[in-house]
């Protein structure tokens, strides 16, 4: 079965395939409404969440189905113990995919070894977050276009797999990536070495300030520092507050430039840019749920196609 558990397992025509189905169903939602009727999705959250859980519940409601949920792990037989191999084996006996959000990183690729039906990583700790990259390269599409892109990913560089997720998914694309960061929440070098094997170095470069490259950017993707990360309260209280954004600071970047962020913020993007033509954030939190239909039809669909010609004829 189709285990989605980093970006880097997706090609440029696998994006686009999804890409395109999202923006026929967020033309059309009706036209998928009840093709799913019947199918559970899973939802194992062993880390908070609002945006990825909602969203994937909206997304499996409207295309038909229907949600099992195994709540908080306080509410859980995790509570008693029980391994994450188990909880996913038995868990696959009840819903026709899963979702897993889990603060250990390569735990996705760990449960994906002990089920058969489609297991999607919501995030696994510091590494990758794939689903949230589909979204993002929706909405990037949606504002600025994929090829020949500027764009400027900012904050924890270190610990954010939104970031680890979507500079992978980018080399896939004409598109300049420029990494802005404190010295000590730059990429993980294992990541940068990754992303030169994939797209040619010059597409890559690493920066300490905004300021140099702002003027150039199409995209500005800003992101939260993850404390619930660092092994240390006082590393994060150094790098906490930094790289902050405001509409002073935008006064320096085109008229064009769209600010995204995969939220929840904390204090980078001050309120007062939220009513400006730049921001993009609750937008792309709402793609969450085309994007997310698109992906699920996609891999609940018997025959793996959908869409308009694809495998609901029965209607
Ligand atoms: N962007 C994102 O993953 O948000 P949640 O943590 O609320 O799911």
């Amino acid at each position: 079965h189709d285990h989605l558990i980093t970006s880097k397992q997706l090609s440029r025509a696998d994006i686009e395939t999804v890409l395109d189905h999202a923006a026929d169903i967020a033309a059309d939602p009706s036209a998928v409404a009840d093709r799913h009727a019947g199918t559970l999705l899973g939802l194992l959250f062993f880390e908070p969440s609002t945006r990825t859980k909602m969203s994937f519940e909206t997304a499996m409601k409207r295309l038909g189905g229907d949600v099992v949920d195994m709540g908080s792990i306080e509410s859980s037989s995790v509570k008693k113990g029980e391994t994450l191999a188990d909880t996913v084996r038995v868990i696959e006996g009840y819903a026709d995919a899963i979702v897993l959000r889990h603060p250990k990183q390569g735990s996705a690729t760990m449960a994906s070894e002990f089920v058969d039906v489609p297991l999607l990583n919501a995030g696994d700790g510091a590494g990758h977050h794939p689903t949230q990259t589909l979204l993002d390269l929706y909405t990037i599409r949606e504002n600025a276009g994929l090829d020949d892109l500027t764009i400027g990913i900012m904050g924890d560089l270190k610990y954010g797999r939104t970031v680890h997720s979507l500079a992978h998914a980018l080399t896939n694309f004409d598109t300049r990536q420029h990494f802005v960061s404190p010295e000590s929440l730059r990429l993980p070098r294992e990541v940068v070495y990754d992303l030169h094997q994939q797209q040619d170095g010059t597409g890559i470069r690493e920066h300490e300030s905004l300021e140099d490259i702002l003027p150039s950017l199409d995209v500005l993707y800003v992101t939260r520092i993850q404390r619930e990360r660092f092994p240390d309260e006082n590393e994060y209280q150094t790098v906490a507050g930094e790289y902050q954004i405001d509409v002073e600071t935008l006064e320096a970047a085109s008229d064009d430039l769209t600010v995204m962020h995969p939220l929840p913020r904390v204090d980078e993007i001050a309120p007062e840019i939220d009513q400006t033509d730049h921001a993009a954030y609750f937008e792309q939190a709402h793609n969450g749920v085309p994007v997310r239909m698109a992906l699920l039809d996609l891999l609940l669909s018997d025959d793996g196609t959908a869409g308009p010609d694809g495998t609901d004829d029965t209607s």
